[in-house]
């Protein structure tokens, strides 16, 4: 039990630059104003999971694909900073990082985020089948490539099933963005985060409506999760008992930038640990709604050392 206590958490997916550009009023298009201040932050929900997982605790890796370059480098010193380990990256030096330009507007604090991926490739199950799985107590995939992840999936079950329950894998997935390939994800995990905006696309007005419409995609077993901004989140899981956590809101919004990658890490992160699923989803969103009082990570920082 102690050895599968330090086991680490895997993140599988994207890490890229934020270019932060705090403002305190969103800008008129065609205009030229000034920010309130400028910077740079690793990013990606993959990679910004890793980072709230090691606030919190957790020994965790983060696995997916990197450039060279001082950007690359930024990258590895920020992931080397937070005891993030990085042994599974996969380097394409001839590839250009991707990149977000954030407008963070502090007034609301809602972030805008223009995104850019030129060349950088995500990693396949090629590359997942070289992984020692027995480092592992949990792998979560954020959806991107869905078929290669799947496959991915289901080399981990195959690991799993050798060995006694509690010595498996958990595996959860996130499918944020409302893409059609990444739905074949659903049956796959046995934690599933799906979004606001997956859930509108699919005519869900709320994350109860969500839950019930979808939870018939889910395996047997799996606990669906859904967040919804300052209301909050829910899950539902095989006892068909809707669960719901409100939002703890910071005294001051100031940057949302994260905040799902930060609430689906406190919720693996409380899961990991026995935790319940009310206590995953009321912990997410404790941990969340800091995250929101603060610019980057540093609320959480502070959180966990009190
Ligand atoms: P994202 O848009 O980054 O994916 P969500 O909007 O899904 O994030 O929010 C994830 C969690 O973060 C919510 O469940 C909530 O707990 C917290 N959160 C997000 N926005 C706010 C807000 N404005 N006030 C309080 N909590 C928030
Ligand atoms: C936040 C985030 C940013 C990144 C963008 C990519 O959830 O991961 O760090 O720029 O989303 O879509």
């Amino acid at each position: 039990m102690e050895e599968y206590k330090k086991k680490k958490i895997l993140c599988v997916g994207l890490v890229c630059l934020d270019i932060i550009n705090v403002v305190e009023k969103y800008p008129e298009e065609d205009t030229d104003s000034r920010c309130v201040s400028q910077r740079w932050q690793r990013g990606g929900n993959a990679s910004n999971s890793c980072t709230v997982l090691s606030l919190l605790g957790a020994p965790c890796a983060f696995m997916g694909s990197l450039s060279s370059g001082y950007v690359a480098d930024f990258i590895l010193e920020d992931f080397q900073k937070f005891h993030i380990d990085v042994s599974l990256v996969s380097d394409h030096a001839q590839c250009e990082l991707p990149a977000s330009v954030v407008i963070s507007n502090v007034s609301s604090g809602s972030r805008t985020i223009l995104h850019m991926n030129r060349n950088l490739p995500d990693v396949t199950a090629e590359d997942f089948s070289k992984v020692d799985l027995h480092q592992f107590k949990w792998i979560h995939w954020e959806g991107r490539n869905a078929e290669q992840q799947v496959q991915m999936i289901q080399q981990v079950e195959v690991f799993n099933s050798s060995l006694p329950p509690q010595e498996r894998i958990t595996l959860s997935v996130e499918i944020e963005k409302t893409r059609e390939p990444l739905y074949q994800l659903f049956p796959h995990g046995d934690l599933v985060f799906v979004s606001k905006d997956v859930a509108h696309h699919f005519g869900f007005q709320s994350a109860g409506a969500a839950l019930k419409g979808l939870y018939s995609r889910v395996k047997q077993g799996a606990v669906l999760v859904c967040a919804w901004a300052e209301l909050g989140a829910g899950a539902l899981g095989p006892d068909g008992v809707l669960l719901h956590s409100d939002a703890f809101p910071p005294e001051t919004v100031v940057d949302t930038l994260g905040a799902g990658d930060t609430f689906n890490s406190a919720v693996i992160y409380t899961l990991s640990n026995g935790g319940s699923v009310q206590d995953a989803l009321t912990f997410g969103c404790r941990v969340a709604g800091r995250k929101c009082g603060f610019h980057g990570y540093d609320g959480i920082a502070e959180m966990c050392a009190l």
